[in-house]
């Protein structure tokens, strides 16, 4: 979703500003500007499409160079089609505001008529637009940029993060956030704003983190920070614990393959120090006691996308160690739906960014009903986590790609962590049983490693299918969201028609889309489990091969039965049926991303898609 950056020092605000964006690229948008301020006024550029088109753009003129001060963005449109006029930077009308804005202003259509009334002549069909003229307006009644700023935020409903410049204050920017993520970075003599920090962790690892309904100046002098009624406010002063070298592909064609292939340190990051041998794990922020733990009668995951899958995963591994009811659903279904909640409910919110309108919006609805809300993100010190009463955080590292892959996988181990603490503190299971289960889990990095390592029959069966124009995904138990989740990253990456189906459910309806050659990738429970479980997949094989199907099974080593049913077979490690999914999700990773690639598509952003949905 959109990204923002801010930036006032010694450096020429142009480069700081453009390689911020390119930072932030991975967030995807649809076109990109800049709007830079100088003694002499503002001066801004903008573009559709790439940032490259930019880059052009802004090497034709002579006026953008030596400015000190400046804002970028990168946007993904909401309000009004890609295009030139719509892109961000928005100008007032005098020329000398510039404003970038992320997130909806739910009320643009009042504001644009108030405006159009006062013969205001608006350039764009943008909501963003009103806000320059709402700060035109403010500032022709007295006060500086911030307070202009606080006056019209307290007139936006919905969701914002605001950056302006004015040509009255040329070595100023000021920030603004409700519902929107914004951070800021603080190195000697200079300072920046950003969406996130991967804007500017080239140039320092000192952060601060902005609160709900915050306005924030930075010039030269430092940095103020405060409420929308002008009372003075902190932020949270922040190290980044990874630099810029994390942001970079490390030798691969694009940064999915390279976060693929970290998935084993990924997993044993997570792991790593959560578990005190007591059947306790370490929660990394706890507003709530073990009695709030026992008192629970109920969960219910929010999450969207993949972690949506993680949270359908959680659900077989934490009612099964538990006997206690789960539900997952999508979040942005969740508050509508008013669900049944009260102060004995655990509501689990799954969130690599910590920032995902729905899943926020979600919480938020959990926390209204007193639900006590628990976050899992990759994100510290994101809006979800920051909201949430206990969080346990993922260790992934920064996810660049924006179909997500080790954050899927880090965030199954946090489940699994939830659900084994669950288990102890209520008293179900053992101390013993909960070490036996995370010694499995202490295994698994060295388990996906393997899988890794044996990939390239999956490659070589992607790079043979660029014209598959559809592709099924089957699973049983925890094989059934990991199917669906093979076919999100199908579809995300290589745009296909792809679906993830419970095996059970073929024959209710999705067999009838199996033609001669449809490929069906079936995600194959261990013989060692329920074999009843086996014996039915089997079954499911032989129905769709019957009706033409190349059949792709990922299956455990060692099942022959399997391999003499399936076109091909993958081999996996042995590994507790609950904890498989961690296994099996990685060649589906890949197959993905080898199929965009042979496709000729871009791997790490996908048309359409944002990184992060800032949006409902
Ligand atoms: O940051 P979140 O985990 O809240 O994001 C949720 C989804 O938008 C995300 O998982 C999305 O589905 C990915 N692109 C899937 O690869």
């Amino acid at each position: 979703m959109c990204g923002i950056v801010g930036y006032v020092g010694p450096q020429a605000a142009v480069e700081v500003v453009g390689e911020g964006l390119r930072r932030l690229e991975y967030r995807g948008y649809d076109s990109a500007g800049v709007a830079l301020v100088a003694k002499g006024g503002v001066v801004t550029e903008k573009r559709a499409g790439k940032l490259a088109n930019l880059t052009e753009a802004i090497s034709q003129r002579s006026d953008i160079n030596d400015q000190h001060t400046g804002i970028g963005h990168t946007r993904w449109a909401t309000h009004g089609v890609p295009n030139d006029r719509n892109a961000h930077p928005h100008v007032s009308s005098n020329g000398r505001v510039a404003i970038i804005h992320n997130g909806i202003i739910e009320n643009f259509t009042r504001l644009r008529a108030e405006l159009e009334a006062d013969g205001v002549e608006l350039a764009s069909d943008t909501d963003s637009e009103c806000v320059a003229h709402l700060l035109e307006r403010q500032l022709d009644t007295g006060g500086d940029l911030a307070d202009a700023m606080r006056r019209v935020c307290n007139r936006l409903q919905g969701a914002f993060t605001l950056l302006a410049v004015h040509a009255d204050a040329p070595d100023t920017v000021v920030g603004a956030r409700r519902n929107s993520p914004l951070v800021a970075g603080v190195a000697d003599g200079e300072y920046f704003l950003a969406s996130d920090v991967a804007a500017f962790i080239s140039h320092t690892r000192s952060a601060v983190e902005l609160g709900q309904d915050q306005v924030v100046t930075i010039s030269p002098d430092g940095l103020a920070i405060t409420d929308f009624d002008g009372n003075p406010a902190a932020g949270k002063h922040f190290e980044v614990d990874w630099d810029a070298s994390a942001a970079e592909k490390d030798g691969h064609d694009f940064f999915m393959f390279k976060e693929i292939a970290e998935q084993p340190k990924a997993v044993a990051d997570t792991l790593r120090g959560r578990f005190a041998g007591t059947g306790e794990i370490s929660l990394d922020e706890i507003r709530m006691s073990d009695q709030d733990f026992r008192d629970i009668d109920k969960v219910i995951i929010v999450a969207c996308g993949t972690s949506y899958h993680a949270g359908m995963v959680a659900k077989y591994a934490i009612e099964h160690w538990n006997r206690l009811a789960v539900e997952v659903e999508l979040a942005s279904e969740f508050r509508y739906r008013d669900p049944i909640l009260d102060r004995s409910t655990l509501v689990i919110a799954i969130s690599q960014s910590g920032e995902t309108m729905d899943t926020l919006m979600a919480v938020r609805h959990a926390k209204e009903q007193k639900a006590r809300v628990l976050a899992i993100s990759n994100t510290v010190g994101s809006t979800i986590p920051r909201e949430a009463d206990a969080v346990l955080y993922t260790r992934a590292g920064i996810e660049v790609a924006v179909a997500s892959t080790k954050a899927f996988l880090t965030q199954l181990v946090a489940c699994y962590l939830v659900g084994l603490h669950l288990a102890g503190v209520r008293g179900i299971k053992f101390a013993d049983e909960v070490a036996a289960i995370v010694t499995e889990l202490a295994a698994t990095p060295d388990k996906i490693a393997t899988v890794l390592s044996g990939m390239q029959p999956v490659r070589d069966l992607a790079a043979a299918m660029p014209n598959a124009d559809r592709a099924l995904f089957v699973g049983r138990h925890v094989g059934y969201p990991v199917a669906m989740e093979g076919a999100l990253k199908l579809k995300e990456l290589a745009y296909m028609h792809a679906e993830g189906f419970a095996a059970g459910e073929l024959k209710h309806g999705p067999i009838s889309l199996i033609e001669d050659g449809t490929p069906v990738i079936v995600v194959v429970p261990s013989p060692r489990g329920r074999s009843v479980l086996h014996d039915k997949v089997v079954s499911n094989i032989q129905e769709v091969k019957a009706r033409g199907a190349t059949v792709i099974a990922i299956a455990e080593s060692g099942d022959d039965i399997i391999s003499a049913h399936a076109d091909h077979t993958v081999f996996l490690p042995v590994v507790p049926t609950l904890l498989a999914p961690l296994l099996t999700a990685v060649p589906m990773q890949v197959f993905a991303a080898e199929l965009a690639t042979a496709k000729g598509l871009d791997v790490d952003q996908p048309r359409n898609l944002a990184k992060s949905v800032t949006v409902e």
